[in-house]
């Protein structure tokens, strides 16, 4: 489907969001706090848009997706930028070592992708420890005033407007919709990022909470999963770099290796408390 898209992918979302995606990509590179020298993974990169944004920053961009057409177009798009790598690679089984970025991001693409759990492990398994994630996705609105005129325009409207761009865009921005009715509301992706192992975890509304930037930290120290016997008790992380591995509720698998395409953890100890509303320099 993104194949077909990608030539006009950049011009439908601008013009559909009503200008606005221009402002969640400002808003989602102040959260990244990308700076020189950084290595950072754009997941489901698409034609990079994001990455360049991020780019300008002076940190180093590797721009993944499993979209032939859209890399390809953003490897137009982006040329003579020496920042920005475009690679294939499927966010359920990224072809990076451990603790290869200093942050990762994905930008409306968590949700296009099958099983964003392991996508999320994935992240999880690729930033170094201390380093941060942020999610930005469509998400609920939070008025009851805006949420009808809203699945109004995207259900109908939208679509639409996205055929009178790019024909196979109509049926590309239906499943759009759709995708976004069935995607977890903001607390509900906020507890997948704690079951995955990421710490600190907050989020923030965008534009009445359309869209939602969510973030997360990978925990710089070890953490110790309480097992029933403690003789027993084994450090969550199978490697020295460290990282929470399993689920607590799963001590007898502490010890395996990782293994990409598996979701590994849940917080060892008890989630933190939510915290809806970052202070600014967090998000
Ligand atoms: C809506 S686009 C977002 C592109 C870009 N991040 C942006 O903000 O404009 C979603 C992207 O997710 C990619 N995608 C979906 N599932 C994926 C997967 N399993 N692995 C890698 N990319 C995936 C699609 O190919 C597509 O380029």
């Amino acid at each position: 489907m993104f194949d077909e898209v990608s030539p006009r992918y950049d011009l439908i979302n601008d013009v559909l969001s009503v200008g606005n995606s221009r402002l969640w990509r400002v808003a989602m590179t102040k959260a990244l706090q990308p700076r020189k020298g950084m290595r950072i993974l754009d997941l489901a990169a698409g034609t990079g848009t994001a990455s360049a944004a991020i780019a300008k920053h002076g940190a180093h961009v590797t721009a993944a997706d499993f979209s032939e057409g859209m890399l390809a177009e953003g490897r137009i798009r982006q040329a003579g930028n020496d920042l920005i790598d475009f690679v294939w690679a499927d966010a359920t089984q990224l072809p990076f070592e451990d603790d290869s970025f200093d942050a990762a991001t994905i930008s409306f693409g968590l949700r296009n992708v099958e099983g964003p759990e392991r996508a999320l492990a994935e992240m999880f398994r690729v930033v170094k420890p201390g380093g941060r994630v942020v999610i930005c996705e469509f998400s609920r609105p939070t008025s009851s005033l805006m949420r009808g005129p809203y699945t109004a325009y995207s259900r109908a409207v939208l679509p639409r407007i996205a055929g009178l761009i790019n024909k196979s865009a109509a049926e590309a921005y239906r499943y759009l919709n759709e995708s976004i009715e069935a995607w977890p509301a903001q607390d509900r992706l906020a507890a997948m990022l704690r079951e995955v192992g990421f710490e600190r975890v907050a989020y923030r509304n965008l534009t009445g909470g359309i869209v939602a930037l969510h973030r997360g930290f990978v925990p710089r120290e070890p953490v110790e999963i309480p097992t029933a016997e403690p003789a027993a008790k084994t450090p969550a992380r199978a490697k020295s770099t460290s990282k929470p591995k399993v689920a607590a509720s799963k001590p007898k698998a502490a010890a395996r290796t990782k293994s990409p395409a598996e979701p590994k953890t849940a917080p060892a100890k008890p989630a933190p408390k939510r915290t809806d509303a970052p202070s600014e320099e967090e998000a």
